[in-house]
């Protein structure tokens, strides 16, 4: 027996990845911060992923004036900033000062990195054709930074409307990807 969702309620089981934050520098040099649940992995190699971001976004202008940003990956000890940080504007806010996060110098973009992070993806804007229709940026990653000191590394996820999960179990089914070895590093 199933019960029926709306069907604009799709992504609520089609939840896409970790939540992330997308980092940005404009213009001006202005660093900035966004939250970002719509994402996903486009291609393996070159790396691509596709991004919405909204002309509601400071960052939207950022991105479209620079071509760059970071996709910085929280761990679940930073929930509460990184709805916080989606639900207000860099336009008026130094969110890295605000929510005190460190910027980083990334190595092939000038937006930054975020130290307390657990990853960091520096990513160059590959195509923008689907932008004006859906606001999906394809972003190449330049560079993915790990932070292999850190002890908590459950990533969270959100399943829409503020409801997260947080990373639990793992199982390595590697050894059953027969067809996909070659992918595997
Ligand atoms: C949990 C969560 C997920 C979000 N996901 C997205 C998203 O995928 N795309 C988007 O454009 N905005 C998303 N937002 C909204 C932006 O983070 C929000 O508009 C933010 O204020 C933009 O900041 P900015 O104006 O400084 O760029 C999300 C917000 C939250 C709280």
């Amino acid at each position: 027996m199933f019960n029926e969702l709306p069907a604009e309620k799709a992504y609520r089981i089609l939840e896409s990845g970790p939540i992330v934050l997308v980092a940005t520098r404009d213009a001006d040099g202005r660093a900035n911060l966004m939250t970002m649940g719509f994402h996903m992995m486009v291609q393996h190699d070159p790396p691509l992923v596709g991004a919405i971001i909204g002309p509601w976004d400071h960052s939207h202008h950022a991105l479209s004036d620079t071509g760059e940003c970071v996709l910085a990956v929280p761990t679940v000890d930073l929930a509460e900033t990184v709805v916080d940080i989606g639900n207000c504007s860099g336009d008026a806010l130094d969110k890295f000062a605000h929510f005190g996060l460190t910027p980083a110098s990334a190595q092939t973009v000038e937006a930054p990195l975020v130290r307390e992070c657990w990853a960091n993806l520096e990513c160059r804007v590959a195509d923008d054709g689907w932008v004006r229709r859906y606001n999906l940026w394809v972003l190449e990653v330049q560079r993915v930074w790990i932070d292999t000191a850190r002890k908590e590394t459950r990533l969270i996820h959100h399943q829409g409307d503020g409801l997260f999960s947080v990373d639990g179990d793992t199982l390595d089914l590697g050894a059953r990807m027969t067809k996909w070895r070659d992918l595997m590093g």
